[in-house]
């Protein structure tokens, strides 16, 4: 292993602790965590509406969590907001959880026999000192407003998907007076709709550019076709009917059917990430005469189309439709094309915080994990390709992902891969986590 130390280009993201201002009930089996954000970091932890905290709970437990609040409330009370549903037996979202509302360290060693969430009373009072470490704001989950535009913006989310939604349409109708937006928001019941009551608020102050359909699956909706599952006829009647047919952009975050499915009904033509997650990434840059052996758009999120920053010609061929996934299900069992059966070693070098590192690798380990084994605190969270926390740029040689559901279509065109579902295809690779 060696070390060369140079200038990093841009800073890793660094866990600070933050002090945990309130915890409040939202729903049975959903809270929110207000952190209070010391002056001093604010400008780390500035974001934009729909990026997410990565926080860290017990010895290396790591989860992201989208951020509920908007920009606008960070700058007038210095506290940050994320919403978090209970998975049961989670190791944050019920344990952790649990933890903060019995008022117990957070520690995640001593909470085995803390009840439910549902049954611990009294949420919002938190012990006091109570801090997690937190990454700053990460994702590409959000949109550059602009108060000189006008846009018809739509989500379609279900359950805790609906987080970062609250927070982007907040921000966006504050931010562009003439734009509207349409959200589709699929739960079992009333009782299980998180920020029931600040969506009502929103549509109390904005009533003619916020339309709210509930989808309830195990209880009748305003009508029939508000009543049932958000499958996909339900998703085609909707967009037949109820939903605008000219929304332009679409937020889309779920249940990977869900997402996967409303994505195929608003861009028919996008490939699907199954199609192209396993195609070779290599670390020679596109050019004009030559087929890439980059995939052009491997995976969910599709911005292949106008986007909000782009120069708007007039030729529109779809709506802008961007995706967030929480949750992939497990690991994909195959590793990818090429990397089985491979023998020899790899080098491996990378680049973190201008150090320069490099070790060997097996062909069937993933490059996150070779890199880790040298420095710990290489970034990382989810390990399961849904939160980018882990990506770097592929300078030398050629990967495969098992799995991409976070790099947008531009970033994996210029050599950004996600680490932790990488194997080597070449003899040697270089990463640069700096870039
Ligand atoms: C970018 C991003 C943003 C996110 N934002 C939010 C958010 O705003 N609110 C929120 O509540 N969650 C959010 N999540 C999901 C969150 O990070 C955790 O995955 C979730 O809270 C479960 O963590 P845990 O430690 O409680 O469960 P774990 O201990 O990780 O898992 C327990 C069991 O449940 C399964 N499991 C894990 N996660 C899920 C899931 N989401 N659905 C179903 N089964 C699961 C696991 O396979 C395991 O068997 C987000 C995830 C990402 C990647
Ligand atoms: S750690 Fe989340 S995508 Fe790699």
């Amino acid at each position: 292993m060696t070390t060369v130390v140079r200038k990093a280009a841009r800073p890793r993201p660094v866990w600070h602790p933050l002090p945990v201002a309130d915890v409040a009930r939202l729903t049975a089996e959903a809270v929110t965590i207000t952190f209070a954000v010391p002056p001093e970091l604010r400008a780390a932890y500035a974001f934009l509406p729909g990026q997410h905290l990565t926080v860290r709970y017990a010895p290396d437990v790591r989860r992201s969590y989208s951020i509920c609040s908007t920009p606008a409330d960070l700058d007038k009370t210095g506290k940050i907001r994320i919403g978090v549903k209970e998975v049961p037996g989670g190791a944050f979202s019920s344990h952790g959880v649990r933890a903060l509302l019995a008022g117990l360290s957070a520690t995640g060693a001593s909470v085995a026999d803390v009840p439910p969430v549902a049954d611990v009373p009294g949420a919002g009072v938190v012990t006091a000192g109570a801090v997690l470490e937190v990454l700053p704001p990460l994702g590409t989950f959000t949109t550059a407003l602009d108060p000189a535009r006008t846009r018809r913006y739509g989500a379609i989310v279900a359950g805790s998907g609906v987080t970062p939604v609250l927070s982007l349409i907040a921000t966006a109708l504050a931010t562009e007076p003439a734009s509207t937006f349409t959200l589709v928001y699929g739960n079992r019941a009333t009782a299980s709709v998180m920020f029931a009551d600040e969506l009502g608020a929103l549509k109390d102050r904005y009533p003619a550019r916020l339309q709210i359909l509930h989808v309830l699956s195990r209880e009748p909706g305003l009508s029939p076709v508000l009543s049932g599952r958000l499958d996909r006829p339900r998703l085609e009647l909707l967009l037949g009917g109820l939903v605008p047919r000219d929304i332009e952009e679409w937020f889309l975050c779920g249940p990977v059917g869900l997402v996967e499915t409303a994505r195929e009904l608003l861009k028919p033509d996008a490939p699907t990430a199954d199609a192209l997650a396993a195609d070779a990434l290599t670390a020679d840059p596109p050019t004009a005469d030559a087929p890439t052996a980059i995939a052009p758009t491997a995976n969910l999120l599709d911005t292949s189309l106008p986007t909000a920053d782009a120069p708007d010609t007039g030729v529109r061929s779809g709506p802008v439709v961007h995706t967030e996934l929480f949750y992939a299900g497990e690991p994909p069992a195959v590793v990818p094309t090429g990397a089985s059966g491979a023998t020899g070693q790899v080098a491996l070098t990378f680049r973190l915080d201008g150090r320069e590192s490099s070790t060997t690798m097996s062909r069937d380990t993933r490059v996150l994990d070779a890199a880790l084994a040298v420095r710990a605190e290489l970034p990382y969270a989810c390990k399961g390709g849904v939160c980018a926390t882990c990506r770097a740029r592929l300078t030398e040689g050629e990967v495969a992902m098992a799995r991409n559901y976070a790099l947008e279509p531009d970033d994996v065109a210029a050599g950004y891969i996600l680490t932790c579902q990488s194997v080597p295809l070449t003899g040697s690779l270089t990463v640069d986590y700096d870039a």
